[in-house]
């Protein structure tokens, strides 16, 4: 694991020692700060006390090591850290654009920086570990995951915690066996809508639209039924940020802190907190994350007026659950339909072949097969289009430090309405980062 010291770890340490099949012997956790690891540690101790079995847990800061005979490669990293992340908010919002991480001009300056982190980290697999599989969960996961297909081609796959999490609370509010059903969902990451759910062949998700269960679960607060209805799909919540763009930016500039600055307080504490006293590392973990989950989205909840989030909207699992999936899909060559980050390969048409899409798949020990989706909509494809070219000038300037490619992806984001704001976010970035100095005028 790449970002061993993640706040997010113990979730995947959870659910392998939750596993049957105890599909992974040992962990190797690689992080660049160590005391991040020694927290991060304690943790995965006290949630082991008492299991019947746990894989090996190894730490490292050296990455050649971590890469060193594995056969899966998960990569969960920050570059920056949640300082990185409160300026990838903050600069667009004093620009007057909306301040998100992975969502409009934010998520184009994070990709700035991971990129060619995440470069380094694919040649680094391909020399060390060439018969790995990589998971990335990286942000901006979908421009990572394409970044680093043109180096590892298929065998690197990104997944995404916000579509299953869709699909199972859609389920939930039909009243049907998600087990059963098939999710035909279609986008690129944090992007993306479920337009039918299939029960024995036939499409039950127009009974939703009529349904007071509409607005019971998360993206029905979220989005109000009356748009959902005038869509006749369910988006991702992360389009909240393009339909209600507006509302979202005031919210955004009337609160006091903006989501990684309040993510870096509550972090702060645990992870000194957990040094000092390893005893109870776990419960201050737990604490955290249940604050943070509540919270979550909060602008978008705040605009929809939805409140805190409901635990039932988080049951189930995230990202942790659709990793062991689709690691024991792949290693257990076992079928398996998942909705992951892969390259297109005709699955949309309109998108070229090595666009990486968000779209179902069907997984075995041959990785992931996207499946076709069939026509999308000229709106949903037009926002997808538009979209894949910023990532597409987001890489491009990345890899060739083309500041002409950085103004481009910038300035044709839908949510970015001014050039010249563009380019003021564009200075403002470069000032703030030194790796991003060549993309200086
Ligand atoms: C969801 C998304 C992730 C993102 C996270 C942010 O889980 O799928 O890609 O990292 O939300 O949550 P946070 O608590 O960090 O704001
Ligand atoms: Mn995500």
């Amino acid at each position: 694991m790449l970002g061993g010291g993640g706040f997010r770890v113990p979730l995947v340490h959870a659910s392998l020692l939750a596993d049957p099949d105890r599909l992974v012997d040992e962990l190797v956790l690689y992080d660049v700060g160590p005391e991040r690891l020694a927290a991060i540690g304690a943790v995965l101790d006290q949630q082991a006390a008492g299991a019947p079995w746990r894989p090996r847990i190894v730490t490292t800061t050296s990455l050649d090591e971590a890469l060193s005979d594995v056969d899966m490669v998960f990569s969960a990293i920050r570059v920056g850290g949640l300082d990185g992340r409160s300026l990838d908010e903050r600069v667009p919002l004093r620009h007057g654009l909306i301040g998100q991480e992975t969502v409009g001009p934010g998520g184009v300056c994070y990709a700035l920086r991971t990129v060619p982190v995440a470069l380094e980290i694919a040649e680094t697999v391909a020399r060390r570990a060439p018969g790995a599989w990589v998971i990335n969960f990286t942000n901006p996961a979908g421009v990572v995951t394409e970044a680093m297909s043109a180096v590892l081609g298929d065998r690197v796959v990104g997944i995404c915690d916000s579509p299953v999490g869709l699909c199972r609370r859609v389920a939930a509010a039909l009243d049907v066996d998600a087990e059963r059903a098939s999710f035909d969902y279609v986008g690129l990451n944090h992007l993306g809508w479920l337009r039918r759910v299939l029960v024995d062949g036939r499409d039950v998700l127009p009974g939703l639209f009529g349904s007071p269960a509409l607005t019971s679960f998360e993206e029905g607060k979220l989005f109000g039924e009356r748009w959902l209805r005038t869509l006749g799909a369910v988006p991702n919540e992360y389009l909240h940020y393009y339909y209600f763009a507006r509302e979202t930016l005031a919210q955004m500039h009337a609160q006091d802190s903006t989501r990684g600055e309040f993510l870096r307080e509550q972090q702060r504490a645990f992870y000194t907190d957990a040094v000092r006293e390893p005893e109870s590392a776990l419960r201050r973990w737990q604490d955290t994350r249940s604050e943070r989950e509540r919270s979550y989205l909060a602008e978008g909840r705040a605009v929809a007026g939805a409140g805190e989030r409901d635990s039932c909207d988080t049951d189930g699992g995230g990202y942790e659950e659709v990793a062991l999936r689709l690691m024991n899909a792949i290693a257990g060559n076992r079928d398996a339909s998942l909705i992951l980050n892969v390259r297109n390969r005709g699955a949309v048409a309109g998108l070229d072949d090595d666009a990486v899409v968000e779209v179902p798949c069907v997984v075995n020990g041959n990785g992931p097969r996207a499946l076709a989706v069939g026509e999308v909509r000229p709106a949903e494809l037009g926002l997808m289009l538009r979209v894949k070219g910023v990532e597409r000038a987001t890489i491009e300037a990345a890899v060739s430090r083309s500041r002409s490619a950085a103004l481009f992806a910038l300035g044709s984001h839908p949510l970015v309405d001014s050039v010249a704001a563009a380019e003021r976010v564009l200075d403002d970035y470069v000032a703030a980062f030194p790796e991003l100095a060549d993309l200086a005028p």
